[in-house]
């Protein structure tokens, strides 16, 4: 029996290397201005150095100080047009704020790479009363892409790329699960919130594309696959389950990308002269994938970004 599970890991191994797919876009982003959530760490911290080594000015937004990231990217690329920004997510206050600041320091945003992310969390709420994981995952996100669209749209060809997941197909996403209001969430939620997040993400970028259509702003999701950076080992600290982990230590020595590699599908999206029409796409590997079923219900689509709207506090004049 082993002996089998051996083979199977093995051929398994050997058919995910191949389908490592590296972005073959040249493109130089000199004169172009990126944001970057999530970008001391894992892949957020290696789009922002791939982009940065296009000549891109980029602005790092995390929650801890980036200044070691920051100083790491301007020796590798030589590109000194590398600031660092507090952003913490989990507050609508610093989103706000964090915006604000890129209103006051920018003509027009480019790129906007809503990457951050967290995999569990201890406390099922924020102090704004959003769940945690929902909150830096999506919400967060929903709301920093509405104050930046202003300086999107003055760019000449905006992209923004949202960061999903393959476990946006594991979820149990509904308007009432959006954020638990009228109930705590259980254990089998608490499986589940983390591909709600995912999916949110996508049916996000999805309605911002349709309604971006004809402004020049293009609006796509992606998955990395399985990338092994720190976002596990914060998520074992939490769930403390030995079969979650074993599951995972197993899946990443067998599909497991590195960081770079796991980067590449963000990049790609967010510069390929190929994907410079493409909107409303989920992308794994640089192909448009399926998206998850609930992805296609317009009315689950409609409801979840009208509360979406109400839950971040967007005033009549934010809204799109
Ligand atoms: N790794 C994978 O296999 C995989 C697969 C699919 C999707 N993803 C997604 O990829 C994204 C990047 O994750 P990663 O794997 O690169 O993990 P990571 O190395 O842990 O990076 C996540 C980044 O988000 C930051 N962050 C966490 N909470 C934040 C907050 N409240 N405000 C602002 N920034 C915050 C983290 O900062 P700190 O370092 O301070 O915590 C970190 O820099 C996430 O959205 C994740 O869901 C990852």
């Amino acid at each position: 029996m082993f002996f089998i599970i051996c083979v199977v890991l093995l051929l398994c191994y050997f058919y995910m290397r191949p389908t490592v797919t590296v972005t073959r876009s040249p493109s130089c982003l000199v004169g172009k201005t990126a944001v970057v959530t999530g970008a001391n760490s894992g892949i957020g911290y290696q789009t922002a150095l791939n982009l940065a080594s296009r000549g891109c000015k980029i602005i790092m937004a995390d929650l801890t100080d980036m200044e070691k990231s920051k100083l790491d990217i301007i020796e590798f690329t030589n590109n000194p047009n590398i600031f660092a920004k507090h952003l913490d997510l989990s507050s609508l206050k610093s989103v706000r704020e964090f915006a604000s600041e890129i209103w006051k320091s920018e003509d027009k945003l480019d790129i906007l790479i809503n990457n951050a992310g967290i995999g569990a969390s201890e406390k099922n709420r924020t102090a704004d009363g959003l769940h945690p994981v929902m909150q830096i995952n999506y919400f967060g996100h929903f709301l920093l892409t509405h104050l930046l669209m202003g300086l999107l749209k003055k760019s000449a060809a905006g992209r923004i790329v949202f960061m999903s997941s393959v476990f946006a197909f594991t979820n149990n996403l509904s308007l009432k699960k959006l954020n638990f209001d009228r109930e705590k969430p259980n254990c089998f939620d608490r499986q589940f919130v983390y591909g709600n997040s995912k999916l949110s993400m996508i049916m996000a970028a999805d309605t911002f594309a349709e309604k971006l259509k004809g402004t020049g702003v293009t609006v796509n999701s992606v998955h990395p696959g399985l990338v092994k950076t720190p976002i596990f080992t914060k998520t074992y600290a939490v769930y403390q389950n030995v079969f979650f982990q074993m599951f995972i230590w197993l899946s990443q020595c067998v599909f497991g990308r590195d960081p770079w590699e796991g980067s590449q599908g963000l990049v790609h999206a967010a510069v390929s002269r190929e994907l410079k029409n493409e909107t409303g796409k989920f992308f794994g590997d640089y192909a448009p994938r399926r998206k998850p079923l609930k992805a296609y219900n317009k009315q689950l689509c409609k409801d979840i970004w009208n509360a979406s709207e109400i839950y971040v506090g967007l005033t009549p004049e934010e809204r799109l």
